[in-house]
Formats: structure tokens, sequence, C-alpha cells
């Protein structure tokens, strides 16, 4: 089923999940990396490269997955939730959204401050808007570590959630995700 129902998600919503969920951990391990290398290093300039172009990729799919949602179904929590893990659910889910916005702009503030476009993998370019407040760089950098941070603790727990629900509940919260 291509579109989510009641009480599934579709294909769409299922490989944009994990597509992210994938590309998402690899652009914070591959952040959290390049910035101890110096500038003798081989990956010094590539792995910028790739985490920006990766990044914006996360944008692009970030806006379909939004546009995705708001015209589909949301999948119902099961009966068997009870208050607090559904209010948690729906709090950690608003919340990994935001901080995906944020992380976004913040990594786009950082590469364009010295006024230099950023190279999508070499197919395109994102324009730069410059500096638009003093000491950009500097300020953008500390909000997209903090968020890239709060990203993955909240991520940590949304995980432990679903292993629980499927571990410990044993019902069908993690494999109507799969
Ligand atoms: C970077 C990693 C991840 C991100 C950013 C992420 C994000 C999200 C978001 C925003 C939702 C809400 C539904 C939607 O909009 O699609 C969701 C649902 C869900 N995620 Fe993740 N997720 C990540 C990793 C994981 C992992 C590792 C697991 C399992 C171990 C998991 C299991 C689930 C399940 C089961 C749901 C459905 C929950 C429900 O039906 O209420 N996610 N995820």
């Amino acid at each position: 089923m291509v579109k989510n129902s009641h009480d599934s998600y579709g294909y769409v919503s299922k490989s944009l999940h994990w597509l992210m969920a994938l590309m998402v951990v690899a652009l914070f391990s591959v952040g959290a990396y390049m910035v101890t290398l110096d500038y003798y290093s081989p990956w010094y300039k590539t792995l910028p490269f790739y985490h920006k172009s990766t990044g914006v990729v996360v944008a692009a799919l970030l806006l379909l997955r939004v546009l995705w949602r708001l015209a589909n179904l949301q999948p119902q929590p099961l009966p068997t939730h009870t208050r607090w893990e559904k209010a948690l659910a729906r709090v950690a889910h608003a919340l990994i959204y935001v901080l995906l916005c944020g992380i976004v702009v913040s990594g786009y503030l950082i590469s364009t401050a010295d006024g230099r476009a950023i190279s999508v993998f070499d197919w395109f370019s994102i324009p730069a808007a410059g500096e638009l407040f003093l000491d950009q760089a500097r300020i953008a950098g500390a909000i997209h570590e903090y968020l890239a941070y709060g990203l993955m603790t909240l991520v940590g727990v949304h995980a432990l959630g679903a292993l629980k629900h499927h571990f410990i509940d044993k019902d069908k919260t993690l494999k109507r995700m799969l």
C-alpha cells in the first residue's frame, strides 16, 4: 500500500523514515569526525563536501516528508498505548521535525556565511545569502552542533521506545513501520 491507512504506514512513509534515519545518522557521524581533521588530512575538503551535499538531500526529503504527512492519514496509536506513551510519542515526533529543520537552517547559515554557494554533489548549487548577522558562522556552528547532539539523544530515546513496544509489550508499533 502506497499511502498510510488508519492502522499502518504506507511504502512512501516507511521508505522516507528509514532512508532519512540512515542519512541522518551518517550525517551526524561524518559531521562529528570531520571537525577533528586538520588541513593536511586528505579528507579535510571532501568530507565537508559530502556532508553538505547529503544535508541538502535530507532537507529536500524532509520537505517531501512533511508534505506527504500533511496529505495523508496518520496511523492511530494502538489501543494498548497508554496516555503518557501517546503524549510522549507526539511530542518526540514533533520535536524531531523541529530539530531537523533547525539543523538544516543552521547548516545553511554556516556554509554560506562567507558568500560561497553550496555545491550539491557537483550537480547544482544552492546560492548563498551571505552574512546576515555578525559572527554568523560561529553562532550557527554552535547551534548546529547542540541541535545535532539533541537530535541524536532524542532519536536514541525514540528507538528505545520502539524496541520496548516490540520486545516487551510485543505489540505491532515497530512492525507497522517496517
Ligand atoms: C535518525 C533516526 C530517526 C528519525 C529522524 C526518526 C523519525 C521519526 C518520526 C518523525 C516519526 C513520526 C512518524 C513520521 O513522521 O514518519 C517516526 C516514527 C516511528 N519511528 Fe522513527 N526515526 C528514527 C529512527 C528510528 C529507529 C532506529 C526506530 C526503531 C528502532 C524507529 C522506529 C519508529 C516507529 C516504530 C515509528 C512509528 C511510531 C508510531 O506508530 O507512532 N525510528 N520516526
